[in-house]
């Protein structure tokens, strides 16, 4: 039985959360969810993404509509639950929004993480996973990046969230040394679950890579816009390190295993495979594991675009016992199953088998 046996997942009905949920069951956690709905399908009565988890586990989640920035009703789920660590993913994320209502971001992310330590912090609950992301680094001074790569000169305002959440819980472990906390530096997630039943499926606009390409073979949208093919990379085009979102979960599932029998204070590491892949090399293996055409049509550069970042995830394989197992075909099929087995996304309207604020 895992010692930290119950986790509290923020932003749960969301895209790597709804993965990392799957896991948390297989692993032998039980399993309190919350969301506010801001970028995920459901309502009072559910998650369709969550009621899917429980299908793919046979296990039961409790799962609260609950938004961070309303803490009396946060609290409400600490005093009723015994909760030994959260797993904050919930945030808004879309660069570009950001940068046109920065106060809403601020507001959203730096506020709801307030709320959540000081909520914790009242309930005797000290231990937390943070989703940061590997855009803490800006433009890169050298890859593959490495944790103690210099952090903070980002160009946006997301990205500034998370670089101030991280300075934030530095403080805080610093003066507390109750506090442990792992946060955790996504490089690009991508694919979904291979059962095909859980994937992305925001409901705010995106403009990631692979949700885009994939809406293009689908025949959703006519053409994919690459930007850029002037960069100094192999092909011209942007170089990312993709990584499959049930590997970000199994990372996760990892992160608790250190935190529960170590006292670590405040760790950052990088989950990413540590290789590099472009646009257009991206492109191509998408179309020959999936059998689809994506026309392209190539224009100037996305402003704020990083030319080309990789992780060093060596840091995670040494402390946390953690390595990559899916590859990039993988990433695609895995995608395009979800995608194939779920054109229009989730059931907009579900019957949930969901605990719904802990009320079956
Ligand atoms: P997502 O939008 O699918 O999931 C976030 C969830 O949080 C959504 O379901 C949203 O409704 C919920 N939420 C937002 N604000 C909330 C609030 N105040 N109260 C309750 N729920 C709230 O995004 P994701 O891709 O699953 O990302 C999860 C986390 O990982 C985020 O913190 C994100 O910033 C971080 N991250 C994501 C990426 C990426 O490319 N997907 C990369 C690096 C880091
Ligand atoms: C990948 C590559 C684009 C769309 C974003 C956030 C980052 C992190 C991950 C949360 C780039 C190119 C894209 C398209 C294209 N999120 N592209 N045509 O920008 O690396 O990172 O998500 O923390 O903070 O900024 O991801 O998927 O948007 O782009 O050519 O229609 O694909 O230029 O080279 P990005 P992305």
């Amino acid at each position: 039985m895992p010692k930290l046996k119950t986790i509290l997942v923020t932003g749960g009905a969301g895209y790597i959360g709804s993965h990392c949920v799957v896991d948390l069951l297989e692993a032998g956690h039980d399993v309190i969810a919350i969301d506010n709905f801001a970028n995920a399908v459901g309502d009072e009565d559910g998650s369709p993404a969550l009621r899917r988890a429980e299908e793919i586990t046979g296990k039961t989640i409790v799962f609260y509509k609950a938004d961070l920035l309303d803490k009396p009703q946060i609290n409400d789920i600490f005093d009723k639950h015994k909760i030994d660590c959260v797993i904050h993913f919930a945030a808004l994320k879309a660069v570009g929004e950001s940068m046109q209502q920065p106060l809403l971001y601020y507001q959203n992310n730096l506020l709801g993480m307030l709320n959540l330590l000081e909520i914790m912090r009242a309930h005797d609950c000290y231990q937390m996973v943070f989703s940061s992301s590997c855009t803490v680094y800006g433009e890169p001074e050298f890859v593959p990046i490495t944790e103690n790569h210099p952090t903070g000169s980002i160009t946006n305002v997301y990205g500034r969230t998370k670089y101030f959440i991280e300075e934030m819980l530095k403080d805080l472990s610093a003066a507390d040394k109750k506090w442990n906390i792992i946060a955790l530096r996504y490089f690009n997630p991508v694919g979904a679950h291979p059962s095909g039943l859980i994937g992305e499926d925001p409901t705010k606009e995106f403009t990631n890579l692979m949700p885009f390409m994939a809406q293009v073979a689908l025949g959703k949208k006519p053409v994919l816009t690459v930007f850029g093919n002037d960069y100094n990379t192999p092909d011209g085009t942007g170089v990312r390190d993709y990584i499959h979102v049930m590997d970000l979960a199994s990372g996760h599932v990892a992160a608790l295993n250190l935190l529960a029998g170590n006292h670590i204070g405040l760790k950052v590491y990088n989950l990413g495979t540590g290789k590099g892949v472009s646009v257009k090399e991206l492109v191509d293996i998408f179309e020959s594991v999936t059998g689809t055409k994506i026309p392209l049509k190539y224009v100037d550069r996305r402003l704020g675009d990083i030319t080309a970042l990789w992780a060093d995830a060596s840091l995670a394989k040494e402390e946390l016992g953690w390595s990559t197992r899916y590859s990039i075909e993988e990433m695609c099929t895995d995608f395009w199953r979800w995608q194939t087995m779920n054109p229009d996304g989730y059931p907009k309207k579900n019957k949930t088998t969901v605990i719904v604020n802990g009320k079956s």
